[in-house]
């Protein structure tokens, strides 16, 4: 990737957004209510070679506490599951609040011609034909019930002047679809599931990583997990029936990304490690937005909220350059278009001095922008002193999202392995090859819904199976391994080249030559990271943890690169300047999974919708 920006040392400042402040606050205000062990658990502290497991059972693990593991809990429990959830930093935090714009629904509420029908078209043609029309189907249908049930949860949505729920524009979507909360609708998803949680008593163990799904000898049916209580550092054997993979993504493989620490791909590895099958691992989404300085939140989302409110990008010439790209729908085409239009400015050297772009909302006037995008202005005062209703913000592209990820079926999330369901960002199909604004939001609660309530109806008709024994000690091993004073490779630095190596060499437009560099720097970043090294006790080690970390990154790095080699055409979000168009030959799922020990590809032809909705799809 080309951008290079104006960044000088004085700019460079800690920053933290705002939305981390607010559940840092609110966080204080649950634990008296919440049922967290966190705040009911004394530490003790682990001596350094102690390889002995606590232990935790239960109906139904879900892992992850974003969007999706909230709603999977909330239905887990609710059709009479013991569940309970992990999460490896804080309850509340995860990359759901950074879909801020809005929630996307066809609720006809500003656009009364919108359907679900409608939706279903507009998310199949922007997944350029890759999306499982089962899923998309599910999915149109369901969102609407989905944003009414979150509203009889207690979401506070903005309302049109009847009183209704309202929405607004976002790229790609026909009509105006997101409903929204200001620019906060991510946050406050999160606040009203959380609250769900809370009310039902649902156990949350907060700090838990896990490391490795353990199956039975027998059956091969995934039946315990290891994680660390990153508290003290002690092992945790969990024994369940079913597990819910809701880990979100896997942005942080690369440098530049509006997600947060958390997002490091480990349900993407725990599954493809527990045997279940990878999909579309090539597809990665450059939001067109992200902020370009100062350096501290390079890459911080600056919601398409602000293009849905009217926005306009202009280059360093002042033109108003998507008319090339996308002359009908300017701004407000699909986000893989103007990821691509802001890239090739900024490459044709018509990018700013920052290396970035103009965004400008200022016509709009200070009472409505800080009315409907209270947080875009609150960042750009606070980071940037840009007072974005005076002043233009300079914008690039930034990693947000995957479309690929864990294989699942569409009606129960279930993966390929038994006893393992996954929804959210960490599971495939839905979006195809490019994924639309606000779909991501309904996407969770849908899916998590029915990973939920189909993990809670496993669990009740499967008998309880040992781990396999060996594998556990096994996995006690690698965990503890690289716990050495030692000197050897540290953690931190292999976190920067890893994601520096994707930024390089697996951006937004990709070739052979690259994506061959990127590979073989995995290669030799694989045998460095034998040599990664976590020095001191085990409570709280961040170095430990990171080392672990490692391993699944570049396992989800090499997927990503041999799908992207292997897909010769461009589609959506995957652009390859080498095969600069789509193939219809290429109307195919690349699926990933480990054979012998390997990483292996093989091709799945894309489902056929039937006809009736086949008639629905508006291929114009
Ligand atoms: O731009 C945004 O507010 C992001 C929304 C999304 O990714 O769905």
């Amino acid at each position: 990737m080309v951008f290079s920006g104006r960044v000088e040392a004085s700019e460079v400042r800690a920053a933290r957004v705002s939305s981390e402040f607010i559940i840092a606050r609110r966080r204080a205000q649950l634990l008296s209510a919440v049922n967290l062990w966190s705040s009911r658990t004394p530490p003790k502290l682990v001596a350094k070679d102690d390889r002995t497991r606590s232990e935790r059972t239960c109906d139904v693990l879900v892992v992850g506490a974003g969007g999706a593991g909230l709603r999977a809990a909330i239905e887990s429990h609710d059709a009479g599951a013991d569940t309970l959830i992990v999460c490896k930093t804080l309850l509340g935090k995860a990359h759901t609040v950074m879909a801020e714009g809005g929630i996307a629904a066809a609720l006809g509420n500003v656009d009364p011609e919108d359907s679900w029908k409608v939706h279903f078209s507009d998310t199949v043609v922007e997944g350029q034909n890759l999306s499982n029309w089962r899923m998309a189907e599910i999915f149109a249908k369901e969102a609407i019930d989905r944003v009414y049930e979150l509203e009889e949860y207690g979401a506070l949505f903005d309302r049109t002047p009847e009183g209704k729920v309202s929405q607004r524009a976002f790229g790609a979507h026909t009509y105006k679809r997101l409903c929204h909360i200001g620019d906060r609708t991510g946050l406050e998803l999160i606040r009203t599931l959380e609250d769900q949680v809370v009310k039902r008593g649902v156990t949350v163990m907060d700090e838990v990583a896990i490391t490795r799904i353990l199956r039975s000898r027998e059956s091969g049916n995934a039946t315990g997990a290891l994680g660390i209580d990153i508290r003290t550092g002690g092992l945790i054997l969990f024994r369940f029936r079913a597990l819910i993979l809701a880990t979100g993504g896997c942005g942080k493989v690369y440098q530049v990304t509006s997600n947060s620490y958390e997002s490091t791909g480990d349900g993407l590895a725990l599954a493809y490690r527990a045997g279940a099958k990878l999909m579309d691992m090539e597809m990665i989404q450059f939001h067109p937005t992200g902020m370009i300085y100062p350096i501290g939140v390079r890459g911080l989302l600056v919601t398409e909220a602000v293009r849905g409110e009217g926005g306009v990008l202009t280059n360093a010439m002042g033109e108003r350059f998507m008319s090339k790209y996308d002359p009908k729908r300017m701004e407000l085409s699909a986000r893989d278009i103007v990821a691509r239009a802001i890239y090739s400015e900024i490459v044709a050297g018509r990018g700013t001095q920052s290396g970035g772009v103009y965004l400008d909302i200022s016509h709009r006037g200070a009472e409505y922008i800080r009315n409907k995008l209270p947080s875009m202005y609150d960042q750009f005062i606070e980071f940037a002193g840009v007072d974005i209703t005076k002043q233009k913000m300079e914008v690039a592209p930034t990693v947000h999202y995957q479309m690929g990820g864990v294989r699942v079926d569409p009606e129960s999330g279930e993966t390929s392995t038994k006893g393992i369901f996954a929804a959210g960002e960490v599971a495939c199909g839905l979006h195809g090859a490019n994924r639309l604004g606000g779909n991501s939001l309904s996407d969770i609660l849908v899916f998590g819904r029915r990973a939920g309530a189909a993990a809670a109806v496993f669990s009740a008709s499967t008998v309880a199976e040992s781990v396999d024994d060996a594998e556990l000690e096994k996995e006690v091993d690698r965990v503890l391994a690289p716990l050495s004073d030692k000197p050897g490779t540290n953690p931190f630095w292999m976190k920067r080249q890893i994601a520096k190596n994707m930024w390089e060499h697996v951006g937004i437009v990709r070739n052979k030559a690259d994506l061959d560099a990127g590979l073989a720097e995995v290669a030799r970043l694989g045998e460095a990271a034998a040599e990664v090294r976590a020095p001191g006790e085990r409570a709280y080690n961040q170095a430990w943890l990171d080392t672990l970390q490692v391993s699944d990154m570049l396992l989800v790095c090499e997927a990503i690169i041999r799908s992207a080699l292997a897909r010769t055409e461009s589609r959506g979000a995957h652009t390859r300047s080498d095969y600069p168009r789509p193939d219809p030959k290429w109307l195919a799922n690349i699926i990933t999974v480990e054979r012998d020990g390997k990483m292996k590809h093989e091709l799945e032809p894309v489902p056929v919708p039937p006809p009736e909705l086949d008639a629905l799809i508006n291929r114009e």
